[in-house]
């Protein structure tokens, strides 16, 4: 559409940019890919969420955290109240990684390189957001934006100060939680999670 032609134009917009990415070849995963999966939530949000990179769900959608994981961090949103249209929620690495095994296609998590690769959008996506709580959820997230080699158990459940007077707030990844083989140990850590995610909730 002409709207669509529009955002082209780098007019520094959150959706110009989306657009941009849609043409990314800064690193090799496009090659695999279905589509570039950017960001997803209010341009003035206060509060953005980073996870690792889209699944499988993610890639065919077009859109971030829609498949399990994505259904458990809706869920315990729910349960606390925080509703998730008012986050922008995004990915440090905006292309699906997997491996093909049949007909299944195997999640493989991004390397550094790649991180770093992707970085620059999540870059563009906090200058433009300027959100005054970004949430890591999980190693990944936490890597591309700090570059640190903190380990999130050390550092998980406690506000530490970021740059430009921002709050970094670090959690585990959902899809961590829905791994976990014992049932009772998975109960344990999705209600620590759900605790993590207090702090979203009374974050002001
Ligand atoms: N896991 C992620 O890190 N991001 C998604 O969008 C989906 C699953």
């Amino acid at each position: 559409s002409a709207r669509e032609e529009q955002s082209t134009l780098p007019d520094g917009t959150l959706a110009s940019l989306a657009h941009e990415a849609r043409h990314c070849t800064r690193c090799a995963l496009h090659c695999k890919a279905t589509q570039t999966v950017f960001g997803d939530g209010p341009e003035n949000a206060k509060i953005m969420v980073v996870g690792e990179q889209p699944g499988d769900h993610e890639d065919l959608a077009g859109k971030p955290f829609v498949g399990p994981a994505g259904q458990l961090f809706d869920r315990t949103l729910r349960e606390i109240g925080v509703d998730r249209g008012g986050l922008y929620v995004t990915n440090a690495v905006k292309h699906f990684k997997y491996e093909t095994r049949g007909k299944r296609r195997i999640h493989q998590r991004p390397n550094a390189g790649e991180v770093e690769q992707c970085r620059w959008w999540l870059n563009q996506e906090i200058a433009l957001v300027q959100p005054k709580l970004i949430v890591a959820m999980g190693a990944t997230a936490l890597y591309a934006l700090t570059g640190g080699k903190e380990k999130v158990s050390e550092i998980r459940g406690r506000p530490l100060p970021m740059q430009e007077g921002r709050t970094l707030f670090v959690t585990v990844h959902p899809s961590y939680l829905l791994r976990l083989p014992d049932e009772q140990a998975k109960e344990m850590e999705i209600k620590k999670f759900k605790q993590d995610m207090l702090y979203v909730r009374n974050f002001e």
